[in-house]
């Protein structure tokens, strides 16, 4: 048998080969293979066993993992990858206690990004995003979803849509995009929230036409957008053959979690403060809960979401950065995985779910990414770790030895 690339010696190999999303206490079901090998062939996982069993085969690259832990890619499910600019300042603003949404009431916050996207040029913006993903790859991250929503008007919103599909095109990770054009209210349409959601479905037609995004997403919050009017604009967008998102009772329990449920979104995304009835239904849904207690802790809550509740409830729960120049400055879904193990009270076999086969399904990307098995996408991470809980447990610090992408090692 003939290979590329021919990874032996694998101390644990975590496949994540599963009909997902998994739920529930499925979640803790981890499947652990030792002395592994993996062969890789035209950028697809070509074969797996045994180190034992892996002597006929020819490679042209072989890795010796010596012993260490290996995964699929890590899946980042929600990222606010394309933006200008950046928000420090408003760090000492958080310190003196004045709230998130106190600062986007007085045009700060995500406005303020609005305003440096809007004047960052096109390829400013390429360059930052690249810059973005090169880090998240050396992190691990082999797949990552990136919404806009730092335009808020028809030409910066597809300025982002246009970037984040070049930079597809241009870097080896793949990116998922997603139409946040219902991000915040711009300061012109204040009295009149659902005339600005007007405009922005508008785009609708021309997003899908270019196939600019696959999915959008709103943030339904207090001051933003209400749940009615989120329910209308997202079926609208489905109605286009947009699949939903939504930023869901991420400071203010709105109901932004049954409304998730209740659109057949692929996810609800944050809920940190979902109410019991919002757990129950989303337990008995296909939508998955992405959580991101990295905005929780970023933004000094000591509330987190309650994914633990979830879990033994029986949703699928992932887990992601949400990466932006605001509540969660942070490409490293390492540090995410210890937090969610901190706060979240996961285990580490959750929490492996959590970032690979779950965080795949909630982007539509269960078909190809988050498991390593026979004929999928050869996206895999060599750890510098000798097993799959150590990764939660040295925390904030990169633990990638190896990142291979479809194929090719683009780090080690
Ligand atoms: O997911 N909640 C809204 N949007 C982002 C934050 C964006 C920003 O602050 O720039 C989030 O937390
Ligand atoms: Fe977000």
């Amino acid at each position: 048998m003939q290979a590329d690339l021919l990874i032996t010696n694998i101390g644990q190999l975590l496949t994540m080969d599963k009909e997902g999303p998994v739920k529930g206490k499925n979640m803790n079901d981890l499947h652990v293979m030792e002395d592994a090998a993996v062969a890789i062939k035209d950028g697809k996982i070509d074969w797996i066993g045994l180190t034992d069993e892996a002597s006929s085969i020819q490679a042209v690259k072989t890795i010796d993992a010596k012993g260490k832990l290996v995964t699929p890619g890590l899946v980042e499910p929600h990222t606010h990858l394309v933006f200008g600019g950046s928000r420090e300042a408003e760090m000492a603003l958080k310190q003196q206690g004045v709230p998130y949404l106190e600062i986007l009431k007085q045009g700060g916050g995500i406005l303020s990004t609005v305003n440096a996207t809007k004047q960052a040029s096109y390829d400013e913006l390429l360059q930052k995003a690249l810059f973005h993903l090169d880090r998240m790859a050396i992190h691990g991250i082999t797949t990552v979803e990136a919404k806009s929503g730092y335009g808020l008007d028809k030409e910066t919103e597809l300025k982002q849509l246009n970037v984040a599909k070049e930079a597809n095109v241009r870097h080896p990770l793949d990116i998922v995009s997603t139409f946040l054009g219902a991000h915040a209210i711009p300061p012109q349409y204040k009295e009149k929230p659902e005339a600005f959601l007007e405009s922005m479905s508008e785009l609708f037609a021309e997003i899908k036409e270019n196939n600019l995004a696959e999915f959008v997403d709103i943030f339904t919050e207090t001051g933003v957008f209400s749940v009615e009017q989120s329910r209308h604009y997202l079926q609208k967008a489905k109605d286009y053959g947009f699949g939903v998102k939504i930023h869901a009772d991420e400071i203010d329990p709105l109901g932004g979690t049954e409304l998730a449920v209740e659109m057949g979104a692929i996810s609800g995304d944050h809920l940190a403060v979902a109410s019991d009835e919002g757990i129950k239904r989303l337990a008995a849904s296909d939508t998955i809960g992405v959580i991101l207690p990295g905005t929780s802790f970023y933004l000094g809550k000591d509330t987190y979401a309650p994914a633990r509740k979830m879990i033994d409830n029986g949703a699928a729960v992932a887990i992601s950065t949400d990466f932006n120049p605001g509540s969660s400055v942070t490409e490293n879904l390492q540090l995410i995985m210890s937090i969610a193990a901190l706060k979240l009270k996961l285990s580490p076999a959750e929490i492996w779910h959590a970032v690979t086969v779950n965080a795949a399904h909630a982007i539509g990307r269960g078909d190809r990414a988050g498991a390593i098995a026979l004929g999928r996408n050869a996206d895999v991470v060599i750890w510098d770790a000798p097993n799959y809980m150590y990764i939660p447990y040295h925390y904030g610090v990169n633990h990638v030895n190896t990142v291979i992408k479809n194929g090719t090692v683009l780090h080690e």
